[in-house]
């Protein structure tokens, strides 16, 4: 590859404007609030759409930073996405000529490294950023880079970078993951898409977001196809065409706000929401006494047990889907600090998903970490307003809930954080009757 420009061997990520959410709490959310497209499946969307040269439109993308950031580091590579109007996001790959996925990208989100798949597959030849790092750094990519190599690929690791070559064409092949991945089964779905012969991807993740990424693969031509629930399979084509797509609603955001009117006793109506995706919690909300009702395209929760009876204790477990996701953990630990009795969280998937309890034990919640796997926690306690810090994207979202259900007033730094992932979230609260409000940090 002929590179003119240097790697950044080094690298301290810019630093972010930071903000401060100040919330105060007590009031119980009222209204309606629409549901925006899920991050974790519009990400992907972007990347796929690398996989043709020709012109593809995604609607109902979400208006959130982690997706700007996507779009940045496609134009970066000489990909032309445009941004025509709120939502809606058009991508034409013509030329593509810089196969470089620097670190910048990895450091600002690590689903930077699902343009893997996509990148080989089509051009033959990517470097792209190992997003590793000491925070991050317990959650490794080694799966993807297996799944490219059962797939025909070469890669070397130098200097924080995997170059990846598969000169002529990717093979099709049997891609085994020793536990199921949710990137790791689209990176290599994405990259058979395009290999010459047959793929069978087990296990393959069954969330709902992969099944998405199917549908619109399958509108650009691919021959992809889910054979049994842990099972995918594709028959490689040598092009694919352009294609439009809705991106599919968030039901991570869905069972955000679904725990926002829970512990706030609260009543709303959640519209375009996918009850269909959100099994496994809404029978825990059953379980705990949150009132849920869902109709075709929307979800009415009433959380009036809150002040009538209380919330009763329950113990979680994630799982890949369809078990209890684990991004759902955090809200629901908040929710579960105003159950009567004692809960047991089991945190399966992620060994940093239970630290940012120490904040919500700030404010009050009587909260044990084991280890980092399992918590205790003991309701109902009540929760007061003070100052607290968030360290990642769904710690900051279940700050806000825990913000909410607080007496007086929270002040939340590192606000910034929630922007990744939930779109307008502090005007969705807003319109519920919160408040809340954003400044930049020092204002
Ligand atoms: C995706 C979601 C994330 C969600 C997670 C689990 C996106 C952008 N993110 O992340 O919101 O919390 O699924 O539902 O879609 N692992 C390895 N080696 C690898 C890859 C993963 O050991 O190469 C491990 C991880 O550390 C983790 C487990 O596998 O313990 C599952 O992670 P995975 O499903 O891959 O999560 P992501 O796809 O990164």
């Amino acid at each position: 590859m002929a590179d003119a420009r240097p790697f950044h061997w080094e690298f301290t990520p810019p630093p972010v404007p930071r903000e401060i959410f100040r919330v105060e709490g007590g009031r119980p959310l009222h209204g309606r609030v629409a549901v925006s497209g899920s991050k974790n499946a519009a990400l992907k969307l972007l990347a796929a759409a690398t996989l043709t040269g020709e012109r593809c439109r995604l609607t109902n993308v979400p208006e959130i930073e982690d997706v700007r950031v996507m779009a940045e580091t496609l134009r970066d590579l000489g990909v032309v996405v445009d941004h025509p109007a709120a939502n809606v996001y058009e991508i034409a790959s013509g030329d593509v000529d810089w196969l470089f996925v620097p670190l910048e990208a990895a450091a600002k989100m690590r689903a930077s490294f699902i343009l893997l798949g996509p990148l080989l597959a089509r051009f033959g030849r990517v470097i792209i950023s190992n997003p590793g790092g000491d925070r991050i750094g317990r959650r490794p990519v080694d799966l993807h880079v297996d799944a490219m190599r059962a797939l025909g690929a070469s890669i070397d690791y130098r200097n924080g970078y995997y170059f990846a070559t598969a000169p002529g064409r990717l093979r099709g092949g049997e891609v085994r993951f020793p536990f199921v991945s949710v990137m790791g089964t689209e990176n290599a779905m994405l990259a058979a898409t395009l290999a010459e012969g047959h793929t069978v991807i087990r296990p393959a993740a069954q969330e709902p977001e992969v099944d998405d990424l199917i549908g619109f693969l399958q509108a650009m031509g691919a021959a992809v196809k889910r054979t049994q629930p842990d099972t995918i399979e594709v028959e490689g084509r040598k092009r694919l065409r352009g294609a439009d797509h809705r991106v599919v609603p968030d039901r991570i955001e869905t069972g955000t706000f679904v725990i926002a009117a829970a512990v706030t006793g609260g009543r709303i109506t959640l519209k375009g929401a996918p009850c269909d995706h959100l099994g496994a919690f809404l029978e825990t909300m059953g379980l705990i006494g949150v009132g849920v009702t869902c109709g075709s395209d929307t979800i009415e929760v009433d959380g009036s047990a809150l002040h009538d009876g209380g919330f009763r204790a329950c113990d979680i477990e994630t799982a890949p889907y369809p078990g209890l996701a684990t991004d759902l953990q955090p809200p629901t630990a908040v929710l579960l600090s105003q159950a009567n009795g004692v809960s047991r969280i089991h945190e399966t998937i992620f060994e940093d998903r239970l630290e940012w309890l120490s904040e919500v034990r700030r404010m009050g919640a009587s909260v044990e970490v084991l280890d980092p796997h399992h918590a205790t926690i003991t309701g109902p306690s009540t929760l007061v307003g003070t100052e607290v810090e968030i360290g990642d994207l769904r710690a900051g979202a279940s700050l806000i809930l825990a913000a909410l259900a607080a007496q007086g007033t929270t002040t939340i730094h590192g606000a910034h954080h929630v922007h990744r992932g939930y779109e307008n979230i502090e005007r969705k609260f807003l319109d519920l009757g919160a408040s809340i409000s954003r400044t930049a940090e020092g204002q």
